[in-house]
């Protein structure tokens, strides 16, 4: 039941419009362009936060007319509003709302690594009604370089009489060190760092964006929110889909590099930063660039990988479309992560993330230190249920938290609840796809989600010694459609600790309870 108490005001009548500007995408023809960037461009617009005279020009090698690419976005957005088990469901598209985005789209054609490309790009947004531009990166990571330096050369990126000239970076940026750092010189050799805006989606999630605001709009947690009370901390992306068609990306990338250093510690950063002094995007990327500096290196004895065999959700990745018969390339992976610093030095946190596993579950736990006196005769301490605090990130939305009470009766017994809040019992659920968020505060000039080139780097720098190690790392095999592999449970069992259950058919259900405690 909404509770209108509580409900949140319209958020459009706060939020001020974009400024007017050029949206260029280049990639104009990929999935996300069709199934992430245009639900976005319709939500704002339906939000009324778009500029009426804002244009989109979509850059693919390949003549089209733009009728011909227009007809077939809609028809992709009509597909997805109709779609259920997509976040862009909705009973009723507003017309209005995607004319005014289809009215702006023109098709351009041209390859990305032509310089004609960019000297006919140059004279089509002299002729813009806008002189800001945001150019978008929605290609592949092999182009990222040089299109940056194309548009770089072209004077694309210079920006003058007070119009911005924005990029924007899909992931993944680098595939370790060496490149990544080799990447931000190419693109801050033609543009300062402040009109560069490397995309994290975890970060357009509100249940993400959320996790300051549950730390810092609330007395409550902070004082708690330190080695002094946390045990440890589990942060978990598991998914029960495989890798979905991708494979030859996939096999290139595995779930380590795909999902750890970018999205994980992403979350990570959100929990462990230290208050910043206000929400600007320097303050706020400051205390989470701190975080990264201050984790440990990983070593390999502090990760584990897996790779899903047969199983009862499917076939083996080995039998993948584009996957070699032999492949070593994980799907899952596993780390212990300590941020060695005044208020986490000790405080493990543990990171899973898996293709092919037994549910779907985003969420960060916060398991806190067991009390410090016996205080009920017959229950001793470590008989308690810890207090769990979970942000659910996808596909719950919420959060819940496990603590103690005594069970009702003459006895004197101690008993573990759940208090659960849900964002859909309070706030009106929307049909939003992330990157409604990232792509407003891109043309507001917002970076506070974005990731900076030297957070990026020292992420990179965390693991690389895991990316390349003296030795091949061990794969573990997993069923499809189980919890992992068995060598992640003993990561954690070697600290006296264990992972939270996901719900798996398969799963031993007496290995673990559901508070990650072992039974
Ligand atoms: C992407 C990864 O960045 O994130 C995918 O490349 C993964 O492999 C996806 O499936 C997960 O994102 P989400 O928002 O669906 O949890």
């Amino acid at each position: 039941m909404p509770n209108e108490a509580t409900q949140s005001s319209d958020s459009s009548k706060t939020k001020r419009r974009a400024p007017p500007c050029t949206l260029v995408i280049f990639g104009a023809g990929g999935d996300l362009t069709k199934r992430l960037l245009m639900p976005a461009l319709y939500n704002l617009s339906a939000d009324g936060l778009l500029d009426d005279d804002m244009q989109v020009i979509g850059v693919n090698h390949g003549a089209r007319e733009t009728d011909e690419w227009r007809d077939d976005l809609t028809q992709s957005l009509r597909k997805f509003a109709a779609d259920k088990a997509s976040t862009f469901h909705t009973s009723k598209l507003n017309d209005d709302a995607w004319n005014r985005v289809a009215r702006s789209l023109e098709y351009f054609a041209g390859e990305f690594d032509d310089d004609a490309t960019y000297t006919r790009l140059k004279e089509r947004l002299e002729k813009a009604k806008s002189g800001n531009v945001v150019f978008y990166l929605a290609v592949g990571a092999r182009f990222f370089a040089p299109i940056a330096e194309h548009l770089g050369r072209a004077g694309l990126l210079e920006q003058k009489d007070g119009a911005f000239r924005r990029l924007v970076v899909e992931k993944p940026f680098g595939t370790d060190l060496a490149s990544a750092k080799e990447l931000n010189r190419c693109i801050l050799a033609h543009a300062d760092e402040s009109q560069v805006y490397r995309i994290d989606h975890f970060l357009g999630k509100d249940t993400v964006q959320s996790i300051l605001a549950v730390r810092f709009a609330n007395a409550m947690f902070e004082p708690v929110w330190r080695r002094e009370y946390i045990d440890h901390v589990q942060i978990t992306a598991a998914e029960t889909i495989g890798v979905e068609g991708r494979g030859s990306f996939y096999e290139h990338t595995g779930a380590f590099r795909d999902m750890v250093p970018n999205h994980l510690f992403q979350l990570l950063g959100m929990v462990a930063m230290e208050p910043p002094n206000s929400f600007d995007a320097e303050s706020v990327r400051d205390k989470k660039a701190e975080v990264f500096d201050a984790m440990k290196p990983l070593s390999p004895d502090d990760v584990v990988l897996g790779q899903y065999d047969a199983g009862p959700a499917g076939p083996a990745y080995r039998e993948e479309p584009g996957v070699a018969k032999d492949s070593r390339v994980e799907t899952y992976a596993a780390a212990r992560v300590y941020v060695d610093n005044w208020r986490w030095a000790g405080v493990p946190f543990y990171l899973r993330t898996g293709k092919r596993l037994a549910e779907r579950c985003t969420e960060i736990s916060v398991q806190l230190k067991a009390v410090p006196f016996r205080l009920f005769r017959d229950t001793p301490n470590d008989a308690l249920t810890p207090n769990v605090y979970t942000l659910r990130i996808d596909p719950a939305h919420g959060t819940t938290f496990d603590f103690n009470v005594k069970k009702p009766g003459p006895l004197v017994e101690i008993g573990a609840v759940r208090s659960s809040f849900d964002y859909g019992d309070f706030f009106a659920a929307s049909a939003n796809v992330g990157y409604e968020t990232l792509l407003y505060d891109c043309m507001l000039g917002d970076a506070t989600l974005f990731q900076r080139a030297d957070s990026i780097e020292t992420a990179w720098a965390v693991v690389d010694r895991v990316l390349h190690p003296d030795g091949d790392l061990p794969v573990h095999g997993y069923a499809a459609g189980s919890a992992g592999p068995e060598a992640a449970d003993a990561l954690l069992a070697a600290d006296g600790r264990a992972w939270r259950a996901l719900n798996s058919p398969t799963d031993d259900a007496d290995q673990h309870n559901e508070e990650g405690q072992k039974t």
